[in-house]
């Protein structure tokens, strides 16, 4: 192998060769660049090529060379780049494999949600199509008929929240984890996850003195998704939300400040201090707590298909590893944790056509070939049909602007500078309001004193997303607004907020007046945001089959599942969904291989 110097040498060299393009053919593609370094095994064990799907050793000649992403991203500090692609809300350690690839065009990772555009070498653009579970049928066969490559207790599809809690979760009640992920990044959607996550009657609470109970998230609950909820699965939710906390502070997590979100009665959307987004905080913690249990956590792993003996009991997976093909593991138990399917608009649009063409908030995985794999298996699922759009995406960043915004007090105003809805009202209703509006798009207007209450929004300003003006006057012409009626709107909502009482659009909570300059804009609409349908499960996360008994061996969790929000699920309560039902997945599959 090259000392890290002798390899920075080569790699000098052989960039200088490129530049002066003297005895070089333009290299297509990393691996072609690297060649000129040695053969195959500058990257990889031998000349077999890859000897996990993780790229361990791939990626520890990556960082030999040219250094660790921490050392990258002090690289890209002192060129000044506005966002360091070294540097993100991504969890786990991030490989460099994840945006630089070998043998076909490199792409950065961010730019499947953000438009960086960075200046990737030999890259191409971000493009991904939904394959299906059951191509190369022959391969897949052959790989079932060699038998098991690996065998352990429970074997876990997917590294989101549900997936990581599980994995936690099924350590500490005995059992042996593999967790497959079909990304190179860990965390699914729930790393993007922003406002927060709800629970009631909370240690934290407690200190800030919200009165909250049980009952009245289990009546938000019902309510925000239009009473066709599980009601024994929404008890479940609310009354271990408390403990969920409890438990992830037990691990590390910061879940002590809370907000509002639409739909609650009462303040209960738990996160870190100061407002900082939850999701990413939550999945590393999770994410840590899982290594840490001894979990073999497997990237660019997809499963396609659930293994099953003739008496219908679960036998294990078979995996399609991005780079050492088709295998399989042996396991009594499976947990499908495999999230919903807002980033794949076929799907979306087959199940709710109203929604075809629009833009989604999801992580590129999002496409729901676990829901195939599962129906495979004979699961049953329910409320497939009811996908939420988010109010605020921003289609300037292409992110979702958190709803934590409006909660700590941002109005939503149209191209006429007024107000046209209660703000905190749910999803469903706020996002139909505002396609209603001139160009099916809204501003949400805040000041300084929203922006300093919740950190959140500093990621948007860095961002580029946020208009800023030092008065409201200026703010409206900035946004090609009428200025007085933007600057009514602002005193007449300011006038609500100091009688306590909205008489225009009775919005329940009036945190703050819109008094401190300077004031900020972000132009948003709505964006397929979260699947409530999906698999059909029990309180003990037992998947049913069709004839409405449990598949045996069969678990699911998290957005993967239907029944939990109902038609239209509140905001917050996803994370408190994954947190506690991964924990009862994780426990009930434990339980299971334990008594087999
Ligand atoms: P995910 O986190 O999506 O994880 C599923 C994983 O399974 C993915 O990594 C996927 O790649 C993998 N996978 C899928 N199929 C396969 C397969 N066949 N083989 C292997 N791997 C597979 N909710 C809240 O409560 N509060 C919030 O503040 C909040 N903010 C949000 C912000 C954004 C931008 C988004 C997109 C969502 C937000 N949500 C929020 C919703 C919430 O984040 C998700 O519903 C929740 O995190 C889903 O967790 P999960 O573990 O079920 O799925
Ligand atoms: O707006 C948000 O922060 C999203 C929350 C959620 O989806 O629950």
């Amino acid at each position: 192998m090259f000392s890290a110097t002798l390899k920075r040498t080569s790699l000098a060299l052989a960039l200088s060769g490129f530049i002066a393009g003297s005895a070089y053919a333009a290299p297509e593609v990393l691996a072609d660049f690297h060649q000129e370094m040695g053969d195959c095994s500058t990257c990889h064990v031998s000349k077999k090529g890859p000897t996990d799907d993780n790229l361990t050793h791939e990626n520890q000649q990556c960082t030999s060379c040219h250094g660790t992403m921490d050392d990258m991203a002090a690289q890209d500090a002192e060129k000044k780049l506005k966002v360091s692609p070294h540097k993100s809300h991504l969890i786990g350690e991030i490989a460099c494999t994840s945006c630089h690839k070998g043998h076909e065009k490199s792409v950065a990772y961010c730019d499947a949600c953000h438009s960086f555009d960075f200046d990737l070498p030999f890259a191409g653009k971000w493009e991904r199509k939904f394959v299906p579970i059951d191509v190369n049928k022959d391969a897949q066969e052959k790989a079932i008929a060699a038998g098991p490559r690996d065998t352990t207790d429970v074997v876990i599809v997917g590294s989101g929240g549900a997936g990581l809690a599980a994995a936690v979760s099924a350590h500490n009640n005995g059992a042996k984890v593999i967790l497959l992920e079909k990304e190179p990044v860990a965390g699914g959607n729930t790393k993007l996850a922003a406002g927060g996550m709800n629970a009631a009657e909370t240690q934290f609470q407690a200190k800030l003195g919200i009165k909250d109970k049980v009952s009245t998230m289990i009546d938000d609950t019902m309510k925000g998704g239009r009473n066709i909820n599980d009601p024994a699965l929404v008890k479940e939710l609310a009354q271990n939300s408390s403990d969920s906390i409890d438990w992830l502070t037990s691990m590390g997590a910061d879940m002590s400040d809370i907000g509002r979100m639409g739909g609650a009665s009462v303040n209960r959307s738990h996160r870190p201090t100061g407002g900082a987004g939850v999701g990413a905080h939550v999945a590393q913690v999770l994410y840590n707590a899982a290594v840490k249990s001894g979990a073999d956590i497997r990237l660019n792993s997809r499963v396609v298909r659930i293994l099953e003996d003739a008496a219908g009991n679960v036998t294990g997976v078979l995996v399609e590893g991005k780079y050492t093909g088709y295998y399989v593991i042996k396991s009594k138990a499976v947990i499908m944790a495999t999230g919903g399917f807002g980033k794949n608009n076929d799907r979306v649009a087959k199940y709710d056509p109203a929604l075809k063409g629009f833009a989604a908030t999801n992580h590129p995985g999002a496409t729901g070939d676990g829901l195939d794999v599962a129906l495979a298996a004979g699961a049953d699922t329910r409320d497939l049909k009811y996908i939420q759009a988010h109010p605020t995406w921003s289609p300037v960043g292409g992110v979702m602007v958190t709803e934590a915004v409006r909660g700590n007090g941002a109005i939503l105003v149209n191209r006429e500078g007024k107000r046209f809805v209660n703000e905190i009202t749910t999803r469903d209703k706020a996002s139909a309001a505002i396609l209603k509006q001139t160009g099916a798009s809204a501003f949400l207007v805040f000041d300084d004193s929203v922006r300093k209450s919740l950190k959140k929004i500093e990621n948007y300003i860095h961002l580029g997303i946020v208009t800023e003006g030092k008065t409201v006057k200026e703010l409206a012409e900035k946004m090609n607004m009428p200025v007085p009626a933007l600057e009514k709107t602002i005193a007449s909502y300011n006038g609500f907020v100091k009688t306590g009482k909205d008489t225009e659009f009775a919005r329940p909570n009036l945190p703050r007046d819109l008094v401190s300059a300077p004031y900020y804009a972000i132009e948003v609409k709505p964006a397929v945001h979260h699947s409530m349908g999906g698999l059909k499960i029990d309180t003990k996360a037992e998947v049913m089959n069709k004839k409405g008994s449990t598949i045996k061996g069969l678990f699911a969790a998290g957005e993967a599942t239907g029944g939990v929000h109902g038609a239209n699920r509140l905001g917050g309560n996803a994370i408190s969904d994954i947190v506690t039902f991964g924990r009862i997945a994780g426990k009930s599959a434990a339980e299971f291989v334990k008594a087999k």
